[in-house]
């Protein structure tokens, strides 16, 4: 083969293999960070008017490349500006493994707030909107799931969370844990926060067969997003997966770059943003480009 074809060859396969490009990135650490970017917003906007850049399975780093959906451990994701968690707890023996799926992830839920609570205590002028999700199996518990999450949260310390059934402005919420309750009270006390779904408009199309037809999907739901009421949530999922085609990381390849061109090229003046992005293995460059929505 001549050389320089070679060489092209080569730079082609760099682009589609390479773990960090600027929208998706399958290293450790963020390529560029913005820990404090919420501190310059004025406090009366409402979250849910807001562009946040957000992952889907949080804490999803380990069982096979059907599992894994990222790789930036939680601090890491906190510094390059993600602020949606979506965190999946397992009750097993009254306590709250992290798991996707069957696959457990070697952590559990009070390290999660430990970790999100050592971040607000460095950055005050955030706030992180969290879904907890009741996920896979239980197993011998001697009470329910809720009264596990209360123990959790009283542990860590309640003043960090904002008891709201209501998504807050950013005024209220700063320095705040806000809990998007993906699980039933039972009648067992107050809600965590705000009920997952509830009122909130989610795109979340997770079985791909086609990555065409799951960035059509992605789009569609943008612009309803940017279209809507700003007191409502709009959620959209950029992550899915298919057993054989597209392992989450497949995916994430091909749906990433065409996000992150999607919002560089759309113009200041939108009616109002995209809303919460939440993506697998993100580039820390897309993460900066939803950021960057919120001034558009
Ligand atoms: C997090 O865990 C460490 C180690 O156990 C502990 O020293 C620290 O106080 C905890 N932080 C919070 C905010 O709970």
């Amino acid at each position: 083969m001549a050389p320089l074809f070679r060489i092209i060859i080569c730079l082609l396969a760099a682009e589609v293999f390479a773990d960090q490009t600027p929208a998706f990135d399958r290293s450790e650490v963020p390529s560029v960070t913005w820990p404090d970017w919420m501190s310059y917003l004025p406090d009366y906007l409402p979250l849910s008017s807001l562009a946040i850049p957000g992952t889907h399975d949080t804490m999803a780093f380990y069982g096979g490349n059907l599992a894994e959906c990222q790789c930036w451990r939680l601090p890491n994701q906190y510094k390059a500006g993600i602020r949606f968690l979506d965190i999946r707890c397992r009750h097993y023996q009254d306590r709250l493994p992290i798991h996707h799926g069957i696959s457990y992830q070697r952590t559990d839920f009070p390290m999660v707030l430990n970790d999100t609570v050592t971040f607000l205590m460095e950055h005050p002028m955030e706030t992180v909107m969290m879904r907890v999700k009741e996920e896979y199996d239980p197993y011998q518990n001697t009470r329910s799931f809720y009264k596990s999450v209360d123990e959790a949260v009283k542990q860590v310390g309640e003043q960090w969370f904002l008891r709201t059934t209501r998504l807050p402005t950013l005024g209220e919420a700063r320095g705040k844990i806000v809990i998007l309750q993906d699980f039933s009270a039972g009648g067992e006390g107050p809600a965590f926060g705000p009920p997952y779904p509830g009122s909130m408009s989610i795109s979340d199309a997770y079985q791909v067969n086609d990555d065409a037809v799951k960035w059509t999907e992605v789009l569609r739901h943008l612009n309803v997003a940017q279209n809507g009421d700003p007191e409502r949530p709009f959620l959209t999922y950029t992550s899915g997966v298919h057993w054989l085609l597209y392992p989450p990381e497949t995916l994430a390849r091909k749906i990433n770059p065409r996000v992150y061109e999607y919002l560089k090229g759309k113009a200041v003046g939108a009616k109002r943003s995209v809303g919460v992005v939440i993506m697998d293995f993100p580039g820390a460059e897309l993460v900066r480009e939803i950021i960057l929505d919120n001034w558009k």
